[in-house]
């Protein structure tokens, strides 16, 4: 009998590099920017601070920087504007093998100055980076004031198992979908406990995780073709065909899971839990969709654009978070550039269903959005 172990979780989940993902995820983006507000609700409900110098906020799992600079610009402009004599640091925080060479070249405008350039228009304010993963507590105890994350703490910090027959949660059953439930149910209770002990009493944590709402929605499952089923059915014709192994098919499983906000609410409000326990209180939860920006302008223009150059500029905000997947799957005894071109197919097959019926295909982003208070 052959035992065979799970490739490093942290592996399969990393981004694509060099700025391929800030610049093909403009719907994440949209869904930061839309929810500024929640990040300048946080500064004005901050205590006075008055016997301090500094302020610390972070970006947990901040990828390559760029979809949150304006999101951050903004909030530091709100800070500058109650503390205008504090000092002020930016944690950007993600897994090792994240692209920080990327995010330093986006925060500091190296690249592209796209006028959201916060170390260029205010004074005393000093970035850093952490690499060690937000399940665990990044920063001393009380030294932050607003932990912000994005799109993020979907990411289960290890996978109880592969997914038969599918290659997400959102199509587990049985074991399988109750191993990945106390797997997430742990991670988010390792998550709220870190951030707590780093919080500063009186500090605010602003976060917008993938979900599943109230209507069984979740990203790319709005009522049109289910994103994942096709990233399913895809992968399981490649096996078919003879081109990858049962081991590969099986080992594309996502290390993810969409919390409901049931989930995400419970341990801040139920007085026995620990999380409750340790201070953090529910200021705010809700759901909302964001709709695909790349179905957006396909129907925007009309005759103007074929059904091939909407797949054209639809596969890459697909590609860019989900490669890292299909890709770590295939056994790395084959060469490289076997991998690559298999990947290649896999992706040129989605874009080719698209653009052959375009009816229903679309990412829209549900996220359950979360303001939470560290009590003074
Ligand atoms: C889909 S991207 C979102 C990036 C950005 N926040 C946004 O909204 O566009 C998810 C990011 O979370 C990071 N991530 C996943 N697990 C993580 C962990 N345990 N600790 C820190 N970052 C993590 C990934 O590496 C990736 O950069």
């Amino acid at each position: 009998m052959t035992t065979r172990t799970f490739k490093s979780t942290h592996a399969t989940v990393s981004m694509k590099g060099g700025g391929y993902y800030s610049q093909r995820t403009r719907g994440a983006k949209d869904v930061i920017d839309n929810a500024v507000g929640m990040l300048e609700d946080a500064v004005s409900a901050l205590p006075a601070r008055e016997g301090e110098h500094s302020i610390q906020i972070a970006d947990y799992g901040a990828a390559d920087g760029g979809t949150s600079k304006h999101a951050i610009y903004r909030t530091i402009s709100a800070l500058k504007d109650r503390y205008p004599h504090h000092q002020i640091t930016v944690t950007y925080s993600d897994l090792p093998g994240n692209d920080y060479s990327t995010l330093f070249r986006n925060v500091t405008g190296v690249n592209d100055d796209d006028g959201n350039n916060y170390l260029k228009d205010f004074d005393n304010v000093f970035v850093y980076a952490c690499g060690t993963g937000f399940h665990s507590q990044l920063m001393p105890d009380q030294t932050l004031d607003i932990g912000f994350s994005a799109t993020a703490m979907h990411y289960i910090s290890e996978k109880p198992c592969q997914i038969p027959n599918h290659v997400h949660m959102v199509g587990a059953s049985g074991d399988a979908l109750d191993a990945f439930s106390l797997q997430a149910r742990d991670d988010w209770n390792r998550i709220l406990l870190s951030r707590s002990a780093e919080l500063k009493p009186g500090g605010r944590l602003v976060f917008m995780n993938f979900g599943i709402d109230e209507d069984g929605c979740y990203l790319g499952n709005t009522g049109g073709i289910n994103m994942f089923n096709t990233f399913s059915e895809i992968w399981c014709g490649l096996h078919e065909e003879g081109l990858i192994t049962g081991d590969e098919l099986a080992d594309a499983t996502f290390s993810q899971f969409y919390r409901t906000l049931e989930e995400f609410c419970a341990p801040l409000v139920e007085p026995s839990s620990g999380v409750y326990q340790s201070g953090l209180r529910l200021v705010s939860a809700h759901t909302g969709v964001v709709k695909c920006p790349y179905r957006a302008a396909y129907e925007a223009a009309g005759e103007a654009m074929s059904a091939q150059e909407f797949a054209v500029s639809y596969i890459p905000t697909l590609r860019s978070w989900s490669e890292t997947v299909f890709a770590t799957a295939l056994d790395t005894a084959r060469p490289e550039d076997e991998r690559a071109t298999l990947v290649d197919l896999f992706y040129q097959r989605y874009e080719d269903r698209v653009a052959a019926d375009p009816i229903g295909h679309a990412m829209d982003y549900v996220h359950c959005y979360l303001a939470i208070e560290k009590i003074p």
